[in-house]
């Protein structure tokens, strides 16, 4: 895809001051849960599922570029989506997100071919509250 067709896939998530630095906010791209951080005057968006246990990570602690899973604590790196800490042993996609006149864009392209989503697992598609709720009952 040439950078042009990427630019056009880019989705407009809302105004620049709409996030507030040092936490996520979940935004939907495409019918995709996105967790989307600002990091100083970066701005970055992970797939908005824990790897562990499909956790949202806009939930999660922001700290020193890492977002700490809101359910059992694994770290992963906000520009890059490398897990790096247990509970999580897998990594989570990263998308590509800039900022342009004043707005935040996001562009989920390609996710779809994305080896974790043909295995089945395609992660985000849920609200966090019936993720919680199906959780409990496997636990329960
Ligand atoms: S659900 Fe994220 S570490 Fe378990």
């Amino acid at each position: 895809m040439s950078e042009m067709e990427q630019k056009q896939k880019m989705v407009d998530v809302g105004a620049v001051e709409s996030f507030p630095a040092g936490r996520g906010k979940r935004v939907m791209v495409n019918g995709n849960a996105v967790a989307v951080f600002r990091l100083g005057e970066k701005f970055h968006a992970l797939e908005d599922c824990c790897s562990h246990a499909m956790a949202p990570l806009s939930n999660g602690k922001v700290q020193d570029g890492a977002v700490a899973c809101p359910r059992h604590g694994a770290h992963f790196d906000i520009a890059t989506g490398e897990v790096l800490s247990l509970q999580a042993v897998a990594n989570v996609v990263s998308f590509p997100a800039e900022v342009r006149e004043g707005r935040v864009l996001v562009s989920t392209q390609g996710w779809l071919a994305d080896p974790m989503w043909v295995s089945g697992r395609r992660l985000g598609e849920r609200e966090p509250d019936s993720t919680q709720l199906e959780l409990e009952a496997v636990e329960g």
